[in-house]
């Protein structure tokens, strides 16, 4: 029997897109694979408390004053003794030191809501808003050592209306961001991708789709 991989969630607050995961998972869209840790930085997150109303393995390693390192490692002993093979980043806003890049590199994930490289960093609605954008949307991403930078696996995109405000916007692009971070993490286990320069091709039996 093919053993289940393992996934780590790092997240830092509404948790979302978490769930969409985990929703994912127990209804076998995620086939073989199990949250094996789900980590905060922040006590107060409220998708700490929805992973432990789901009986998931939850840890807080709070970030508050610790030097960006001394947090990462901390972190990354917990995920490498739970023996994850995948890490999602899921809200998680906390820049990740290139050390932390570095211990796992193409399996760190991250959700972005933009059509990178559009709009990387904090207020993206409201970049998108300000540029006056027609379309606009989400994309799933290798983590490299760059903020919101890395091989795209996954985009899909959302019309902007006249009548959006960074609220509006934001709840259509993140009802996209649930289905994309599905069909990524799939691409990605199914193993049957490569990275060729900063693109994510399929060898074959993966179809990978913009929407
Ligand atoms: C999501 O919109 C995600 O794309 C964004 O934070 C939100 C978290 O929501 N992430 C970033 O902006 C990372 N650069 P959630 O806690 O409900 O998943």
């Amino acid at each position: 029997m093919v053993s289940k991989k393992k996934l780590g969630i790092l997240l830092s607050g509404r948790g979302s897109n978490f769930e969409a995961i985990a929703d994912s998972i127990s209804a076998g869209r995620i086939a073989d694979a199990v949250i094996a840790i789900v980590i905060s930085n922040r006590a107060e997150a409220p998708g700490i408390e929805s992973a432990r109303k789901r009986g998931l393995p939850v840890l807080v390693v709070p970030s508050k004053g610790k030097e960006r390192q001394a947090h990462d490692a901390e972190v990354a002993a917990i995920l490498k003794e739970k023996q994850v093979d995948l890490i999602c980043l899921a809200g998680y806003m906390r820049l990740l030191s290139s050390w932390f890049v570095q211990q796992f590199p193409n399996r760190i994930l991250n959700i972005h809501p933009s059509l990178l490289p559009a709009f990387p960093g904090l207020d993206v609605h409201r970049q998108a808003l300000e540029y006056g954008v027609k379309v606009s949307g989400c994309t799933v991403h290798f983590v490299d050592e760059h903020l919101d930078h890395g091989a795209i696996i996954v985009q899909k995109t959302v019309p902007v209306l006249d009548s959006d405000d960074e609220h509006a916007l934001a709840a259509r692009i993140l009802q996209q961001e649930h289905i994309a971070y599905t069909e990524a993490i799939n691409i990605v286990l199914e193993g049957n991708h490569e990275i060729v320069g900063r693109r994510v091709q399929s060898m074959g039996k993966t179809k990978l789709t913009a929407g």
